[in-house]
């Protein structure tokens, strides 16, 4: 195995800083064994949302989104680790929480509440490109 050190961007988002879960999801992220480089509260305005969800521009669930995650604080996470990127996106569980598995955080902590949009607790970068441009965006 070759060693891949990598930077990720998780965001707390605010279902998640709104129900008291962001300790206990930065504690599965540092029991994983990644480190906590840089953490940030954020009250996100929709320029960033933008360019953070641009890929998403279109889709149904695109305003809906957006209004969710500017409905209250973000906390956001700059984390490190050997693969941490792939990593971080199985400690979170698929996108959709009433079906994620068991152990991860949104199969843990996350569920359907019958809203437009999926309030699944975290979000976390998917690629080494998206990480270094979402880093940029929630940090710089
Ligand atoms: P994230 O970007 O937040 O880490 O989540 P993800 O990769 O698992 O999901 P993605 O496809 O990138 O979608 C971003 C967020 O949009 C909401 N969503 N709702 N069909 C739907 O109702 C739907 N699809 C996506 C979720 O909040 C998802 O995390
Ligand atoms: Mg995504």
């Amino acid at each position: 195995m070759t060693t891949n050190v990598e930077e990720t961007l998780v965001l707390v988002k605010p279902d998640g800083v709104a129900r008291g879960l962001t300790g206990e999801i930065l504690r599965r992220i540092e029991a994983k064994g990644y480190s906590l480089v840089d953490v940030r509260l954020v009250q996100a305005d929709r320029d960033l949302l933008a360019e953070h969800y641009a890929e998403h521009l279109g889709k149904p669930f695109y305003e809906p989104l957006v209004d969710f995650m500017e409905s209250g604080p973000i906390v956001a996470f700059r984390v490190a680790g050997n693969r941490v990127i792939e990593g971080f996106r199985s400690l979170a569980g698929t996108t959709d929480p009433t079906t994620a598995a068991p152990g991860t955080i949104r199969g843990d902590l996350a569920r359907d509440w019958g809203l437009n949009v999926q309030q699944n607790l975290v979000h976390g970068s998917d690629s080494p490109e998206t990480a270094r441009r979402e880093l940029a965006l929630w940090f710089d």
